[in-house]
């Protein structure tokens, strides 16, 4: 596992954006896997002003979603499908039809079976964005004493729906299942690059960097075993977890 600890945040989000765009231009038809979250919106933005600046074309790029709420309306604001057409999809020229997000409406074990054909259809993922919930989570994968393997319905922690209440009127609207990529999945990237900011990663950070350790409590600890994985850092989270001294 290869580690960056970037000067700030900024700094994190910018170097995310130009890999993306840099494996765009190398590969024009490159699939992606793509993450949500807040820590995700201004990689995105930094992506739109690329894009804007005539720095990549987007027409041919296929991507697939890590996840997405059960029950979500995909034209709800708090639904994913809503976030990334929010943040990327409605400001570059990439074609809709080629983006997938799970339909939160859609009939769980069809919508499992769509999940699985767009992501092994036809080319394997490139690039895997991956974010991390408090709980260690990447994609929806929870912590505990076991993980699956293959798409999958989550039942989400309490700290995720907590950490995610901030989008919601209140608490209690936020779902309490969704689809995700299982960790197999998300293994199954030729690549993927986990980005971290802020003190509630500290804990779970302190276990991905500070240690050999490889445990499901942590599922983004899982990363250490992948070929080509990226873990991005600022330089004060890096410290405060213990990683830089
Ligand atoms: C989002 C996802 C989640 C988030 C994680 C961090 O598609 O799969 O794993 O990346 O919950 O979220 P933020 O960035 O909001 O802290």
């Amino acid at each position: 596992m290869k580690v960056i600890v970037t000067k700030n945040y900024a700094e994190s989000c910018k170097f995310v954006a130009d890999h993306i765009v840099n494996l765009v231009n190398k590969d024009p038809k490159v699939k992606l896997g793509l993450a949500t979250g807040g820590t995700a919106e201004p990689i995105y933005t930094e992506i739109v002003k690329l894009y804007n600046e005539k720095k990549v074309d987007f027409s041919q790029v296929t991507t697939v979603n890590l996840d997405e709420y059960v029950g979500a309306k995909p034209d709800n604001e708090i639904s994913y499908r809503y976030y990334m057409n929010h943040w990327l999809f409605d400001h570059i020229n990439i074609d809709k039809n080629n983006t997938y997000v799970a339909n939160g409406l859609n009939n769980i074990d069809d919508e499992i079976k769509l999940f699985n054909e767009k992501l092994y259809g036809d080319k394997q993922v490139a690039f895997q964005l991956l974010g991390v919930g408090v709980s260690g989570h990447i994609g929806f994968n929870e912590s505990g004493d076991k993980l699956t393997a293959g798409v999958h319905i989550e039942d989400l922690q309490q700290s995720t729906i907590d950490a995610n209440a901030r989008y919601f009127d209140s608490p209690d609207d936020v779902p309490r299942k969704a689809f995700t990529m299982g960790v197999g999945d998300i293994m199954r990237a030729k690549s993927v690059l986990l980005i971290a900011t802020g003190d509630s990663k500290i804990n779970v950070m302190r276990e991905i960097l500070t240690n050999d350790s490889v445990t499901t409590k942590v599922p983004a600890t899982l990363l250490k075993l992948h070929a080509d994985s990226t873990v991005v850092v600022d330089e004060d989270l890096a410290r405060k977890c213990g990683y830089l001294k």
